[in-house]
């Protein structure tokens, strides 16, 4: 729910990372209006050009006019298979419209469930499919929720983290009972950690053990701050890709390794 914590950024590395270090496919889902996710990856003339008429806000059924659900939009057209040129990694891009979705949908029966819906047709199967939220739960996020099995929450440790944890905590657990649906936390990682101020060493231990009392597992793994990652994040091509050897991608490198060994056991 925190802006700015690295959340477009560590789903555009690992997603990344996934498809060229350990040869998974991967599907990443831009379901935030900012399109963050989007321009890592593509520029902006190309989207509007090419892209910008099948989208998420096309699969989610914003403008949708369409009589009936066996008429809806079909996600195959809004996939951009092997985006910036990255073998194993397809994108469906995100659009700024998404902003209305809540009230375009607003009396729309079973408006949470659209993406879980169609993620099911997919023509192409996939390892992963990875999905990068806003920092709110409006029903964008919702429908996020409800597709996915894991929740993975990036955290800048800080006092206001410390603060906020227990309160998304609690939100998801109330909306996994609304929604009726088994996601779980997969776990909380750090990033843009600046290992050698107080406040960070401090808060650190301090969110570990709220992860704990809840039963979520912290990551080892810590992102440090990286100006290289945060360049990278404005010019369509992920850091993994342009400075593999920074500090901030080998350790992105190492977090994805930890998730598929606490995922997969290997
Ligand atoms: N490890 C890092 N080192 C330095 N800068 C970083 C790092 N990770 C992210 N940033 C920068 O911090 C800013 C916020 O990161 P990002 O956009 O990934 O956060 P977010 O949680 O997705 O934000 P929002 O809530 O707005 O979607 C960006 O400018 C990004 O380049
Ligand atoms: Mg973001």
């Amino acid at each position: 729910m925190k802006g700015g914590v690295g959340k477009t950024t560590s789903v555009v590395e690992m997603a990344t990372i996934l498809a060229t270090d350990h040869n998974k496919r991967v599907l990443l889902i831009d379901i935030d209006p900012q399109t963050n996710a989007t321009f890592s990856f593509v520029r902006y003339d190309d989207w509007s050009e090419n892209i910008s008429n099948n989208t998420i806000a096309d699969v989610l059924g914003r403008n949708n006019n369409l009589s009936s659900r066996s008429d809806e939009y079909d996600i195959n057209n809004a996939v951009i298979e092997d985006v910036a040129g990255i073998s194993g990694l397809d994108l469906i891009s995100s659009h700024l419209s998404l902003t209305f979705l809540d009230l375009d949908l607003s009396s729309q029966a079973g408006r949470e469930k659209i993406l879980s819906r169609q993620i099911k047709k997919l023509n192409k199967e996939y390892d992963y499919v990875l999905i990068d939220c806003p920092p709110n739960l409006t029903l964008a996020p919702q429908n996020a929720l409800v597709a996915s099995n894991h929740i993975v929450t990036p955290i800048v440790p800080d006092f206001y983290s410390f603060l906020g944890l227990p309160l998304l905590i609690n939100r998801v657990k109330k909306l996994r009972e609304e929604l009726e649906i088994d996601v779980t936390f997969l776990g909380c990682m750090f990033t843009r950690v600046e290992r050698n101020t107080s406040l960070h060493s401090e808060f650190i231990p301090k969110i570990r053990e709220v992860c704990e009392n809840e039963r979520i597992h912290s990551f080892n793994t810590i992102i440090p701050k990286n100006i290289k990652v945060s360049e990278a994040s404005s010019s369509s091509s992920p850091a993994r890709i342009q400075y593999p050897n920074e500090s901030g991608v080998v350790s992105y490198g190492n977090l994805v390794k930890e998730l598929l060994l606490t995922l997969e056991g290997n």
